[in-house]
């Protein structure tokens, strides 16, 4: 970022090969969503041309970075983790600022990256592979993790710095060299992180990231790919733009790495404890103002305690804070105008059989939310809403909303509990609150989600367990702890013969002799 005089917000500019390069596709300011006339950065967007000259530099740059011996890739990884942690406040307040999170919540984000750090230093002294016995004499087998290359690595801006860090870390720690594609509407923080990466030691051309828009990032990517520059994908967004990645990295034979949308099921049974599941509910449907790939997405709720719970939950809504987000709120704004006219567009599938509880659409002086503390107007702030009687073919019920919004509906069996959890096609994560060890395994067999909470609520992984989805929310990869190395090594085999005569597998192996030595008609 370059800081011109005071009057004027800072320009940010993308960052390959040790420099700041100015972009070739006009500019895009990031504005704060608490106070929209407020303007965090001037972005200037790179062209889909400078997109694939970033992945030559990070092709020309792999290598040595390949070659330069784990443990010192470790340490420096080490160094952007206590770099991150002595930036702590300054990057917590950035978030803040250019995505709307409470304080309490953007530095629990940057906590995450210092907690991703922390995992992945030691990763650099083991990254084992494996000795395997061979069939035959006088042979050895092997295995070891390879770097996958360059990864391009595209994220979202709802955890604007912990989820790229997932990808970041791992994948250079492993060796690789990373193109990095922020949200625009995280660009500022796009810039800090970069900044802090590269003061931890990163050698020139091994992290590049470029600010750009999401089609030209798509072009871009299109022809890196042709051009052979990308090993491997990594994308966090929405399950629609998931599948178009899918698509175009599927032609070029690769495997991306997809962390899509929600619809996030809690699951109230009847001997639950309500008070928890209310409490959990409240997180997980309007912490973040339901803009995690993780929120409570449909609350599914014994018919016997249906009312109670309802009642508990909407008690506990309606003593919340809203508002500033440098103040303790429940929620501030949502990411940007662009996601508050997203979210809005859902309501308009409030359908006669729903009863909504409350004001919804947009706050603002004129449709006000009692409690606010701030100024409704000068922000893209939304009602929280609670939907009941929702029913399964409900649009409500079928899509992720993304936003503070949550549809309650119920049941009365155990089956039919299942049956909604699972009913939408996503699979990301997943919640029951319950008294009973048998009904929180039984719905762990049977529920699609890659993640499941018992008595606790759907957000809230933490940094060192495999995060990720199935369905609509994934293609089964799975990020964080070891899982992730997956993603950015691969297995490479080896064996070594040192008979000094040829031996053949499957062939020339002692299977007989053990054959040999047996009575298989032995009997005590
Ligand atoms: C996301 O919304 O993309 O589990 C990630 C959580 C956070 C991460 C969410 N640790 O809610």
């Amino acid at each position: 970022m370059t800081t011109t005089d005071a009057a004027s917000p800072p320009v940010v500019t993308s960052y390959w090969a040790g420099q700041h390069v100015p972009g070739a596709a006009g500019s895009f300011s990031s504005t704060n969503p608490a106070r929209l006339d407020e303007v965090v950065a001037d972005v200037q967007l790179a062209s889909a041309d400078q997109l694939v000259e970033a992945f030559r530099a990070a092709k020309a740059a792999q290598p040595a970075w390949a070659a330069t011996p784990a443990p010192v890739r470790g340490r420096v990884i080490a160094q952007i983790g206590r770099l991150v942690e002595a930036n702590a406040e300054a990057l917590a307040q950035l978030v803040v600022r250019e995505v709307g999170k409470p304080l309490a919540e953007a530095r629990g984000e940057v906590q995450e990256i210092a907690d991703t750090c922390d995992f992945f230093l030691g990763e650099g002294r083991r990254l084992y592979g494996q000795t395997v016995p061979s069939e035959m004499r006088d042979k050895q087998l092997f295995t070891f993790r390879v770097p996958v290359g360059v990864a391009g690595i595209i994220t979202a801006g709802n955890f604007p710095v912990a989820v790229p860090s997932w990808y970041l870390v791992p994948a250079l720690l492993c060796g690789n060299a990373v193109v990095w594609k922020p949200a625009d509407y995280a660009a500022a923080l796009g810039d800090a992180l970069t900044r802090l990466f590269v003061a931890g030691g990163l050698p020139e051309g091994v992290l590049n990231t470029v600010q750009a828009d999401g089609p030209t990032t798509f072009d871009g990517l299109a022809q890196a790919l042709e051009q052979g520059l990308v090993d491997k994908v990594g994308f966090t967004g929405s399950s629609e733009v998931g599948a178009r990645i899918g698509e175009l990295c599927g032609r070029h034979l690769q495997n991306p790495c997809l962390e899509l949308g929600g619809k996030n099921p809690l699951v109230v049974m009847p001997d639950a404890d309500l008070d928890l599941a209310a409490e959990g509910a409240l997180f997980s449907g309007f912490g973040t103002a339901g803009q995690r790939c993780t929120s409570l997405g449909v609350a599914i709720v014994h018919e016997d305690v249906h009312d109670a719970f309802l009642d508990k939950l909407l008690t506990r809504l309606a003593g919340s804070t809203l508002g500033d987000p440098a103040q303790d709120v429940l929620y501030g704004p949502m990411l940007s105008e662009r996601f508050l006219q997203g979210f809005e567009k859902w309501l308009g599938e409030v359908q006669p059989h729903h009863t909504v509880h409350g004001p919804t659409g947009r706050i603002t002086s004129d449709n006000p939310r009692t409690g606010f503390v701030g100024d409704p107007d000068a922000g893209a702030y939304a009602h929280p809403v609670v939907v009941s009687g929702v029913r399964p073919d409900d649009a409500l019920y079928r899509n992720e909303t993304f936003g503070p919004l949550v549809p309650v509906m119920r049941f009365s069996t155990f089956d039919e509990a299942v049956e909604l959890a699972n009913g939408h096609g996503y699979g990301l994560s997943s919640a029951i609150y319950t008294a009973s060890a048998q009904s929180a395994f039984r719905f762990r067999e049977r529920v699609s989600a890659g993640m499941l909470s018992v008595n606790n609520s759907t957000s809230g992984a933490e940094a060192h367990l495999p995060f990720g989805g199935n369905g609509k929310s994934g293609n089964g990869s799975r990020q964080s702890g070891v899982w992730v190395l997956d993603q950015f090594t691969r297995w490479q085999s080896m064996n070594w013969d040192y008979a000094g005569k040829l031996q053949k597998a499957q062939m020339d192996t002692e299977a007989g002799a053990a054959e040999a030595g047996a009575d298989p008609g032995f009997r005590l």
